[in-house]
């Protein structure tokens, strides 16, 4: 499926539907590139070693293009769907909370390249779909990247 991504403020998520399924698709900025390289040792997976992403991704920001994230947006604990939190140090998530994903079913967190923080209930970052770019703002989920 064929979603815009044009309008995407940076910083900011949409959410699509691919099979039933979220999809969330964020712009991601500068500072939120260079934050994922300081939770290194803060992930459970940092080079997404054991979780579900195209050969095609980077495995450590986990996208095609850096500044673009797309994931499934179900829970790798028991499926519920994380709530988007990009804000920083929000009261609720502590003054570490560098902006992320926290599930509401049991409280997992992850950051904003989907994975998932070290002894949370969910065991792996969540999955990135098969994905592919029409032009800079048509992305398509559900169509592998080409060989280049
Ligand atoms: S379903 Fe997300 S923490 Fe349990």
């Amino acid at each position: 499926m064929k979603v815009n991504i044009g309008k995407i403020e940076a910083g900011q998520q949409i959410v699509a539907e691919w099979r039933g399924q979220p999809v969330f698709i964020v712009r991601r900025t500068e500072e939120i590139l260079s934050n994922l390289a300081k939770l290194e040792g803060t992930v459970a997976d940092p080079q997404s070693a054991a979780s579900v992403q195209p050969e095609y991704v980077d495995k450590t920001n986990r996208a095609i293009k850096p500044e673009i994230l797309v994931l499934v947006g179900l829970c790798t604990h028991l499926g519920c769907s994380p709530s988007f939190r990009p804000e920083v140090a929000p009261a609720d998530l502590g003054a570490d909370w560098v902006g992320g994903y926290f599930c509401p079913c049991h409280g997992s967190k992850y950051d904003l390249a989907g994975r998932v923080y070290k002894a949370q209930p969910a065991p792996l970052n969540l999955p990135v779909p098969p994905h592919t770019y029409e032009s800079d703002d048509v992305l398509i989920i559900g169509v592998d990247q080409e060989k280049a």
